[in-house]
């Protein structure tokens, strides 16, 4: 086995919020003790509920902010050790796609500036022909480096948000839900897209997604959250989940026509608010296989061969 290109071990983001006149300062942890590793060329899947975490953990493994715990490792290099120098150096091999192109690319600018920034920290001029070759590597016409933002439309937007990311040529691009603002079949179109770009240019990727049908269509391996934890790792995707929560959202995400999908019971409870979760696990409370135990301990992640699962009673 050849190392991994990124290893995370023991990642921890708290935040905590300022008190006020009648409230007191609260902490709440937004991603806990998160291990992961990364193989080159591989095609990982986050996924998890809105506020679950997939973002802050995309910006601790970008280095956009500081671990409260923990490390981030890739190419063999920590992060945590770093000067700023060294930092920015090795953050270049990594780059990352928003949901939102609009908070990538600067609306008064045209794509061929926004195309053009990513160089500045090298100090070289583009030509023309490479603005038009990264353009045409997204599948846009060359024309397309004189418009602005609000001329292209959201599936053209991103596929400049994409080209924009590749621009260094990174070696792992994180994904942070890519097409979620985008109608289904311009969602399809971008999903291939990346597909042809990862074998182009030998990329691996962490892609995040709150839908998990999506992330079984695309993605190799499978990590789930819930409230800052990984509750269980699918290492593929048809591995059958072992987790009441990964089975709830299959189940929920599984028919396409969102009129068809079950309404299923375990996902009708609401979240616990992560300023105080419940004692034991932290799904309990919206699960139908819960005991008394599952209210007094937290279940570990637990590794059988590659698949892992943090449940007392697992499917
Ligand atoms: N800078 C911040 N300060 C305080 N809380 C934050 C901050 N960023 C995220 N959070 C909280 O952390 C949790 C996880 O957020 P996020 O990572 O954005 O989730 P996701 O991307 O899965 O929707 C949420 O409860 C969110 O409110
Ligand atoms: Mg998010």
């Amino acid at each position: 086995m050849t190392d991994p290109l990124l290893s995370i071990q023991g990642l921890t983001k708290r935040f905590a919020t300022a008190g006020g006149w009648f409230t007191r300062p609260r902490e709440m942890t937004a991603v806990r003790n998160v291990d992961l590793s990364l193989s080159r060329g591989e095609v990982v899947g986050v996924v998890g509920e809105s506020g679950c975490g997939k973002s802050t953990l995309a910006r601790l493994i970008m280095r956009l902010i500081e671990p409260s715990e923990g490390d981030v490792t890739l190419d063999g290099v920590s992060l945590g050790n770093l000067d700023r120098r060294d930092l920015q150096a090795i953050r270049r091999r990594m780059a990352m796609v928003f949901q939102d192109p609009y908070s990538s690319l600067d609306p008064r600018f045209t794509i061929a500036r926004s195309l053009e920034e990513p160089f500045a920290v090298q100090s070289r001029q583009v030509s023309p022909d490479e603005i038009g070759a990264m353009l045409d590597s997204v599948r846009l016409p060359a024309s397309t480096a004189q418009r602005y933002p609000h001329q292209l439309s959201g599936g053209q937007r991103q596929r400049v948000g994409i080209a924009r990311a590749l621009a260094l040529k990174p070696a792992l691009v994180i994904l942070d839900e890519p097409t979620a603002s985008l109608d289904v079949s311009v969602q399809a179109q971008i999903i291939e897209l990346l597909a042809t770009l990862r074998d182009r240019f030998g990329l691996t990727y962490l892609f995040i997604s709150h839908d998990l049908s999506l992330v079984r269509y695309f993605c190799d391996r499978i990590v789930v959250m819930y409230l800052g934890s990984v509750v269980e790792v699918l290492p593929s995707p048809r591995t059958p989940p072992r987790h009441p929560y990964t089975r709830a959202l299959m189940d929920s995400s599984f028919a396409p026509d969102p009129s068809l999908r079950r309404t299923i019971a375990p996902l009708s409870g609401e979240i616990p608010s992560p300023f105080s979760l419940p004692k034991g696990c932290a799904f309990a409370a919206r699960c139908s296989r819960a005991s008394s135990d599952c209210r007094s301990e937290v279940p570990r992640l637990e590794r059988h061969d590659g698949h892992a699962f943090a449940c007392l009673h697992p499917l």
